[in-house]
């Protein structure tokens, strides 16, 4: 076989296929039970209480009166362990649904972003992912969340794809919140987390990774020119994974999934990937291809257009155009407004395919 050739996603580790939507649910678990082993590391428990403390709120004339509502999410009974989450809710009667975004140590939210997000009519969530770990391997793993699971062996990814979890349990709770329309949207390594958080928490209705390469939408076997590699993010980044990861570089094709495999377990519910052409580090090309044998997956489940993708020129950066498309497509998926974008556009159209399977017909 092609070493470029994505696994077939609908084939059981003993070689039979899925045939039904059953059958679907089942090899779903096996794919994350694999991708979990090997690149993630399985997310820390679910805790057995999360509870959330309004520290701070006002409104904020700057944001056209939306409430500022700032939380403390503890949770417990291991630990505890705290952080905070900021809430920006537009003037208005709710429910409103939410965007939320685990940047926060970025700040790539601008306050023009912001207000894109209000005018819209979504609360804008935001809490900080390296509050939950640090983003820094000196630091071991006597830190942070690692802590309070010391017998665990999940990275950073996972750690704060588990941030976003929480969040999602406090947005659940609170009455502005339209609980059916909570998205998620991040950016580079916080796209990675993205990805992760919304393949595994069925809450969660459109996940958005935004230049995410590596380990995020791109894609193992098919390397795009200047695209990084398995062995250059664990070499440079071997707290986001667990040691297993480090093993395949060099022999990405004896990996039992791709990150086509991660995207096919978000369907059927919203994905929207954005990319940058000039980006080559996060693999624009492999990014497609893991795109176009996800969709196969939302073929199977009836729902192709909930599978996005979105490219511009230029480089690596999650800015206000990024935003405006991710905006227009969660419009379209969560209230069925029209849209001008065509979000299936192919932007390699000379590629030709990496995958030689089809979805089996429905049933
Ligand atoms: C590095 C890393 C990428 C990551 C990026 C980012 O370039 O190699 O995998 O996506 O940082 O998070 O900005």
């Amino acid at each position: 076989m092609d070493s470029k050739e994505l696994p077939d996603l609908f084939r059981f580790d003993d070689g039979s296929r899925v045939v039904s939507k059953a059958d679907w649910r089942r090899r779903r678990e096996e794919l994350l039970s694999h991708i979990l082993e090997i690149e993630y590391g399985r997310l820390p428990p679910k805790p057995g209480w999360v509870r959330a403390d309004e520290l701070h709120s006002h409104v904020a004339e700057a944001f056209g009166n939306a409430r500022h509502v700032q939380y403390q999410i503890t949770t417990g009974p291991q630990g505890p362990f705290s952080f905070v989450m900021d809430l920006l809710v537009p003037d208005g009667n709710g429910p409103f649904p939410v965007i939320l975004n685990g940047d926060g140590c970025w700040k790539t939210v601008t306050d023009e972003i912001a207000m894109l997000v209000l005018l819209r009519g979504y609360i804008l969530a935001q809490f900080n992912r390296v509050t939950i770990v640090p983003d820094n391997a000196a630091l071991g793993k006597n830190v942070g969340l690692y802590r309070v699971y010391p017998h665990c062996d999940f990275g950073a990814i996972a750690a704060w794809a588990w941030g976003y979890h929480r969040c999602v349990d406090i947005l659940e709770t609170l009455q502005d919140v339209d609980r059916s329309r909570i998205s998620i949207v991040g950016h580079s390594r916080g796209g990675k987390t993205v990805l992760l958080a919304g393949a595994i928490d069925e809450r969660i209705a459109l996940s958005a990774p935004n230049n995410s390469g590596c380990c995020g939408a791109g894609c193992f076997r098919w390397q795009g020119s200047g695209s990084e590699t398995i062995a250059d993010i664990t070499r440079a980044f071997p707290h986001w994974f667990p040691r297993k990861l480090a093993e395949y570089a060099g022999r990405e094709a004896e990996l039992p999934f791709d990150q086509h495999s991660l995207k096919a377990l978000v369907a059927p519910r919203g994905l929207l990937q954005t990319e940058a052409l000039s980006d080559r580090w996060a693999n624009p090309e492999g990014s497609w291809q893991t795109f176009a044998a996800a969709k196969e997956a939302y073929t199977f489940l009836g729902v192709p257009e909930k599978a996005g993708f979105w490219f511009r020129e230029g480089g690596h950066g999650h800015g206000p155009e990024d935003w405006k498309a991710f905006l227009d497509f969660a419009d379209s998926l969560l209230f069925g407004k029209p849209v001008e974008r065509d979000f299936s556009a192919n932007p390699f159209p000379a590629l030709g395919s990496c995958f030689s399977w089809k979805s089996p017909p429905v049933s």
